[in-house]
């Protein structure tokens, strides 16, 4: 092997005490994917010859959440021994023995460390002599940090966390980001010996720089620039701001590509999502998972999309879809709700409180007003008048309704699946359909109006319409 093989050791043993919850610190997402995820997705963009992400607390649900995004990373279990060191121990003799590369230590809490950040930072190693290089970073408020004490010549001297530190050691505001290249020759003959002679009587990693100083071999430090790329969530104050500034991040990232986004402050986009140029986006709207939006269309104000793809020139405002197709130039909302399963062909319309779950609508087929659309196939050319429902479930099964090309139903018509209405078929206002129409036949199902004249002023007299109706018959 070269010397340049790499391996990343992702640290994600901890319980994160701090976030106060059920879910283990690491799986809590920002941008649609957990902590970790950030990081795993990171490494793999490094190419690394081996990954390996170190569990212990809630390891079954740490893996299962993992293990299918990022087939290649390898996950060891560290023992009781707590600390950074014995997790970036038990990693490293889970190592090939005749791994000779570097070995890149990650912390599955620090998500904003980009490819290309770290890419600069082997480099800065692979360029020096030493036997270890931390990232570094200069910051007005080093709390919680470990911080870098340098000794009379500005080298590194060693790391002191900020609970074993002295007030003077705590004011110094160069911090440990936690990211560290060794040689991994480093790591194997210094680990056995870290103690746990501490504040929190665990195996520090970050006695290693020190103990290497001690026997004479430099340290090296690379210090970053954008202090972002080092911040670490240990509480939830901290997940909201890191999730802001990774949105910020790729906001701007497509901004960059074309898309024209009113508002990056309400404005969220998912890591996964994709966007073509000349889309737009208008406030306060939520592009997630892998939502995918062709050129042209136009989404928001006050738009959710999950897991959606949009086609160009689409316009979708207000509205709520999860796994939904919209075909290009169609138009969505505003306030309607696509469920998963639903595709709306190319020119087609679901307008205004329009609810929809595993239908799909043909090509220039619209549904305007006030619907819901279950469980049903609708043709091309169709209209479904205001307030047509699928009634698509009889308290036991869900049934499917096939509405043909070119059905024009009329405003509250009730399908009542299993149910098809043949091509160009009409219904009449209320229809209640139970039996399948015929193409090109009109259903009607209402009985005929009977009109009692005189009825109010007998039955409601005094009242103000029982007034209106005697005026009114005055006036004639
Ligand atoms: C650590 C560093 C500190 C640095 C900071 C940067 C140590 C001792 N301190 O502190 O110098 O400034 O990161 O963010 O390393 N973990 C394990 N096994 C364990 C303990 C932790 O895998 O036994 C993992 C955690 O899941 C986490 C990472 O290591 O992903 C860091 O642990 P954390 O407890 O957050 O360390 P900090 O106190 O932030
Ligand atoms: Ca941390």
């Amino acid at each position: 092997m070269t010397g340049n093989t790499l391996a990343i050791i992702i640290l994600a043993a901890g319980q994160g005490t701090r976030m106060r919850s059920r879910l283990p610190k690491v799986l809590h997402e920002i941008g649609g994917r957990p902590l970790v995820g950030h990081v795993l997705t990171t490494a793999q963009r490094l190419g690394a010859d081996h990954v390996e992400v170190v569990v212990r607390h809630e390891r079954d649900q740490v893996v299962a959440a993992l293990a299918h995004d990022y087939p290649d990373a390898v996950f060891i279990d560290q023992d009781e021994i707590p600390g950074t060191g014995r997790a970036v121990q038990v990693a490293v003799d889970a190592l090939p023995d005749d791994f000779d590369g570097d070995v890149l230590v990650l912390s599955g809490d620090c998500p904003l460390a980009d490819a290309d950040t770290l890419r600069a930072f082997l480099e800065a190693h692979r360029a020096g002599q030493a036997g270890a290089t931390l990232m570094t970073a200069v910051v007005d408020d080093p709390t919680g940090y470990g911080r870098v004490i340098r000794d009379e010549s500005g080298g590194v001297d060693r790391i002191v966390e900020q609970k074993d530190a002295s007030a003077d050691e705590a004011a110094v505001r160069e911090i440990n980001a936690g990211m560290y290249v060794f040689r991994v020759g480093v790591l194997r003959e210094y680990l056995p010996t870290v103690g746990v002679d501490n504040a929190q009587s665990e195996m520090y990693l970050t006695d290693v720089p020190g103990m290497l100083r001690r026997d004479g071999s430099p340290v090296a430090a690379s210090v970053v620039t954008d202090v972002t790329v080092t911040y670490g969530v240990n509480d939830r104050a901290q997940l909201a701001e890191v999730g802001r500034l990774l949105n910020q991040r790729i906001v701007r990232r497509w901004q960059l590509e074309g898309v024209t986004v009113i508002d990056p402050a309400t404005t969220w986009i998912d890591d996964d999502a994709t966007l073509a140029p000349d889309v737009t986006i208008l406030p306060n709207t939520h592009i997630l998972r892998a939502t995918k939006i062709a050129e042209g269309a136009i989404i928001g104000p006050d738009t959710t999309l999950v897991d959606c793809e949009v086609g160009e020139d689409a316009i979708v405002r207000r509205s709520d879809a999860t796994l939904a197709v919209i075909g290009a130039e169609a138009t969505v909302g505003p306030f309607s709700f696509l469920r998963p399963n639903t595709v709306l062909g190319a020119r087609g319309k679901i307008g205004a409180y329009v609810e929809t779950k595993n239908a799909e609508i043909g090509e220039g087929s619209k549904v305007p007003h006030l619907s819901y659309v279950g469980d049903a196939t609708i043709g091309r050319g169709v209209n479904l008048g205001a307030s047509t429902i699928t009634a698509n479930y009889d308290d036991v099964h869900k049934h499917r309704t096939v509405v043909e090309d070119e059905v024009h139903t009329g405003s509250h018509t009730t399908l009542v699946a299993p149910v098809r209405l043949g091509a160009g078929a009409k219904t009449g206002a209320g229809a209640v359909v139970r039996k399948d129409v015929p193409a090109g036949s009109l259903s009607m199902s209402i009985a005929p109006q009977r009109n009692i004249e005189g009825w109010v002023e007998k039955n409601r007299a005094g009242t103000g319409a029982a007034d209106a109706a005697a005026r009114s018959r005055v006036a004639e």
